[in-house]
Order: structure tokens, then C-alpha cells, then sequence
């Protein structure tokens, strides 16, 4: 009996041993599950962003606002514990391939979020497609990303280059200018955007009589002041963010140009910068997504919450990279967990965030449906002067998921 009894001990412990091992097996594997079903290894998330150079500001916020969220759910999504790799994007697109492999093949991750740049953002989405990764950009205005290079694992929480651009249009012609000169950085996010503000100008009957493009992230721009100078238009449209906008601002204060000529932008001219800019971002008119002004709920709480966190307040940046985290989050508990990306991804396309930008839901091509607000500096804020357009939706032209629905 006693005998007996000893075997049957050891076949138990046997038994736990041999289970220990499959458990460890598995976990490396990647494929373990607990009792409840839910994966026993850390969800490991990728923040490819740039922590350096002229987006490092952006990069950082994002950060912030991604990590808040995550941490305001237990810093657990779907109920694994996350895990981050971060990698600095610098901005740099000629990198982004090898980068964006390393967190996928390299590091294993199961998400990656970002990155800032446009042309950086067309690897990374290219990558994306091959692997199968799911990759939220909460930043990168890249229209292709959500056009014909869209795919069910890329999601957006920020905007389509076009999106905050094309409305200007109408305003400024709204405004009575009729003859305007662009001005941008030579890349993606530059071109895009110049090209989405012609659009709305000349539908209403505008002229574009001049475009000047400067290199990327170049911020010598006397050649060009001078020039606009000399052409005298009714107003300037320019692209520029991060550490170019706050240079382009003071520029072109300090070159006089604010007296005679209106100052417009896509809202990244005074997101962020406003303290660097002081003065002479005063009056300034911009379109975007977001305000920190926004009289609403969830606003306040947003950003009180962030300040408390960080000691600083937070801008859009830090908008798009806390809803980047919301969206993940939400996401995965809809889904009941991030084992299955499929369901996961159907949840992702019904969620709907109450953002401190204000709704936000997700077109067919995974881009943001959202209010682009008309903003003012007035006494070093984006004063909200109204909506310049309502729930706008990128066209996705050329996304087969479009097409598909
Ligand atoms: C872009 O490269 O897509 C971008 C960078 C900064 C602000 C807005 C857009």
C-alpha cells in the first residue's frame, strides 16, 4: 500500500515536472496559455519613433501619450503584460526598412507603433504587409499609407496628409485671398500637403502662383522670405513642424512679413511650439485635428492627467499617441485578448474613441474620421475659431478595403 502509494507520488511529480518543461517549451515557442485562456508571455510593443533630431519633441510625446494609456489599463493589454522595445526612427527613411525588420523578425514584437515621418512610414507600411504585424502610425501623414498602400494590419490614429490641408483651402479663400504662395519641406508630408491645400484653393477659384519647396529638416530660409517678399502674394500656406516650424515662425516675424501678408498653415506650424514661437506666432491661422483649448470632458481630464504624469502639458502629439494606446487597449478587450489578430483587427475597425480631439472613428481604410478645427494664436494658444470641416474622411482612393466593404 505504502509502495503504492510512493509510485503515485512520483508519477505526480513526474507529471508536474514534465509540464513544467512543456510550459517553458511554449513560452519560448511563443505559445503558452494559462488557465484562462489568456497568453502567459508579455505583449511585446515596438515604439519605433525618433528620439533625436528635428522630431525628437514629437517623438517623445507620442511616447508619453502611448505609454499613459497602456499604463492607465494596468500596463497590460488584452491581459498580458506589455513589454516595450524602443527604437530610435530618426527620422530617417533611409534606415527604416532595416529598422522596422529588426522589431519585426529581430526583436518578435507583436505590434509596432509609429513613426513620425512620412517617408519613414513608407517602409515601415511596406514591412508591415510582408509580415503580417500590425502596426498603428500615430503620427506619419503618409497618404498612401491609408490609399493604395492600405492593408488590414495598418491602422491610424493620427491623419491622412490631406486631411488637415485640404480644408485651408476654402477658408483662405473664404478669407478673400486669391493669389498665394506655398512653401514646404521637399518630401511626403511637405508635398501631400501642399498639394491637398491647392485642391481645396482652385476648386473655389484660388491661384497658386508660386511653390517653394527647401530641403528636409533644412531651416536656413532667407532665400525664400526674400523671394515671397518680392511676389507679394495675399497669403503664404506652409508645411513645417517640430523644430522647422518654430524657425520658420521667427523668421518670418523677424523678416516683417507678418504685417502685409496672412501667415497659414496645417495646425503643426503651432503645435508644440508656441512657447519657443512667443510673439511672433501671434495670429497665426492653422488647420488641424485637435486644440488644446477644447472645451470638452475629455480633454480636461487628458490633459491634467498627462501633466500630473509628466510635468508638462501635452500637445497633439501626445494626443495621437495616447489614442494610439486607447485603440489598443479597447481593442483588445472588445476581442477578448490578442491571441486571435483577426478578431482583434475587426475590433479595431468597430471601435470609436471619445478622443481629447473629439470623436474619432476608422474609415474602411483605417484612417480617422474626425473634425478638422479652424485655430488662431491668440496669447500663445490655438484659439478654436470654429470648425472648418466636420467628421472629414480621407477618400482612401486605391485602398482595396475600400473597395471591399
Ligand atoms: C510627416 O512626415 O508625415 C509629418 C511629420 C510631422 C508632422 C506632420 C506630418
Amino acid at each position: 500500500m505504502l509502495n503504492e502509494q510512493a509510485t503515485e507520488r512520483s508519477r505526480g511529480a513526474l507529471k508536474a515536472i514534465a509540464f513544467a518543461v512543456l510550459a517553458i517549451i511554449l513560452a519560448g515557442c511563443g505559445g503558452g496559455e494559462n488557465s484562462g485562456g489568456a497568453v502567459d508571455r508579455p505583449y511585446k510593443i515596438g515604439l519605433m519613433l525618433p528620439y533625436s533630431g528635428t522630431y525628437a519633441q514629437l517623438g517623445e510625446m507620442i511616447k508619453q501619450g502611448f505609454e499613459m494609456a497602456i499604463a492607465e489599463a494596468g500596463d497590460s493589454v488584452g491581459g498580458r503584460a506589455v513589454r516595450y522595445v524602443r527604437l530610435d526612427s530618426e527620422a530617417d527613411a533611409g534606415r527604416a526598412t532595416r529598422n522596422m525588420q529588426q522589431l519585426v523578425t529581430g526583436d518578435n514584437v507583436d505590434v509596432v507603433v509609429g513613426p513620425v515621418h512620412s517617408g519613414v512610414a513608407m517602409a515601415m507600411v511596406r514591412v508591415a504587409q510582408q509580415e503580417g504585424t500590425l502596426l498603428i502610425i500615430p503620427n506619419a501623414g503618409l497618404d498612401a499609407a491609408t490609399r493604395e498602400l492600405c492593408a488590414p494590419n495598418v491602422f491610424r490614429t493620427s491623419f491622412s496628409n490631406w486631411q488637415p490641408a485640404y480644408p485651408m483651402g476654402r477658408t483662405a479663400y473664404e478669407r478673400g485671398h486669391r493669389r498665394v504662395v506655398t512653401m514646404a519641406w521637399r518630401y511626403g508630408a511637405g508635398q501631400e500637403t501642399v498639394a491637398a491645400f491647392r485642391e481645396g484653393f482652385e476648386a473655389q477659384g484660388g491661384e497658386i502662383v508660386r511653390e517653394i519647396f527647401v530641403p528636409f529638416p533644412e531651416v536656413a530660409f532667407q532665400a525664400q522670405l526674400t523671394e515671397i517678399a518680392s511676389l507679394s502674394p495675399d497669403a503664404v500656406f506652409v508645411f513645417f513642424a517640430g523644430g522647422g516650424a518654430v524657425q520658420f515662425v521667427r523668421d518670418w516675424h523677424a523678416a516683417g512679413l507678418h504685417r502685409s501678408i496672412e501667415l497659414l498653415g496645417s495646425g503643426f506650424l503651432t503645435e508644440g511650439t508656441l512657447n519657443a514661437q512667443g510673439e511672433a506666432a501671434e495670429g497665426v491661422l492653422t488647420t488641424l485635428h485637435y486644440s488644446e483649448v477644447l472645451d470638452t470632458e475629455e480633454n480636461r481630464v487628458f490633459r491634467e492627467g498627462f501633466r500630473e504624469r509628466y510635468g508638462r502639458w501635452p500637445d497633439l502629439y501626445a494626443v495621437q499617441g495616447y489614442d494610439a494606446g486607447r485603440l489598443l487597449v479597447e481593442s483588445a478587450e472588445a476581442a477578448g485578448g490578442t491571441q486571435d489578430q483577426a478578431r482583434l483587427i475587426a475590433a479595431m475597425e468597430r471601435t470609436e474613441l471619445q478622443s481629447p480631439r473629439g470623436p474619432v472613428r476608422f474609415s474602411a481604410a483605417h484612417n480617422p474620421i474626425q473634425n478638422i478645427y479652424l485655430r488662431e494664436v491668440r496669447n500663445g494658444q490655438n484659439v478654436v475659431r470654429g470648425i472648418a470641416h466636420e467628421m472629414l474622411a480621407d477618400p482612401g482612393t486605391g485602398c482595396r478595403l475600400v473597395q471591399g466593404r
